[in-house]
């Protein structure tokens, strides 16, 4: 059984929809160690609830952000965590931790990656370029990633239709819908060791 850790910074609607998908044995995995950079998250909250150790790591205690992702790392391996899912995490992760859990570490993205995505575009700012552009059509990607941001290698991706009348929250929460059921999907994957990648490509076997 895969040893998950996950990387949080604010509500964690995504950590319990893992939570809830590994309770209901949708996901051969278990999650070891939920880290978030900010205090207040409650997806540290969801963390104890469902029994899981959690950790508040303050950036500010750490010189640099490498001294923080080093932390990490020393936290994860002492755990031995095999696979780190960033649930709505808004640190840019090192070149370190990147080497040290290559291509064992899954993002979920709201929007159809390269569509939206990259520096600057995360959580309601995402939802805005959409609406604010006329799209009718957005979605949510979970990929892997390398040492861009939002650039690496794509393994789910599933389209969310943008209504006339939709504001940032409503597009939201129909995205956030779409989030819950493909980010515990491709985990599941991923445990079950279903992902092979090829280059940029992978493929579901
Ligand atoms: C989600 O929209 C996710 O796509 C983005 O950050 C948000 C996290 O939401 N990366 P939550 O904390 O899981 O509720």
């Amino acid at each position: 059984m895969l040893k998950i850790g996950v990387l949080i910074s604010g509500g964690g609607t995504n950590l319990q929809a893992l939570i809830d998908n590994i309770d209901a044995g949708n996901i051969d995995g278990e999650i070891r160690l939920v880290v978030s950079n900010k205090k207040d998250a409650y997806g540290l909250t969801r963390g104890k609830l469902a029994g899981i150790d959690t950790l508040y790591l303050d950036p500010k205690e750490y010189k640099t952000p490498r001294e923080y992702d080093l932390k990490l790392i020393e936290e994860f391996k002492k755990r031995e965590v095999d696979l780190i899912v960033l649930a709505g995490y808004l640190r840019i992760l090192s070149k370190d931790f990147i080497k040290e859990f290559k291509n064992r570490i899954i993002n979920i993205h709201p929007s159809l990656i390269p569509s939206f995505c990259g520096d600057g575009y995360y959580g309601d700012k995402v939802h805005r370029a959409v609406l604010d552009y006329g799209c009718k059509i957005t979605g949510v990607t979970v990929h892997f990633v390398d040492e861009g941001t939002d650039t690496g290698p794509i393994i789910l991706q599933e389209a969310v239709k943008v209504e006339e009348d939709d504001d940032v929250d409503i597009l939201k929460e129909r995205v956030l819908k779409v989030e819950h059921e493909i980010l515990p999907k491709a985990v599941g994957l991923f445990c079950d060791g279903r992902i092979v990648l090829d280059g940029r490509n992978t493929k579901i076997i």
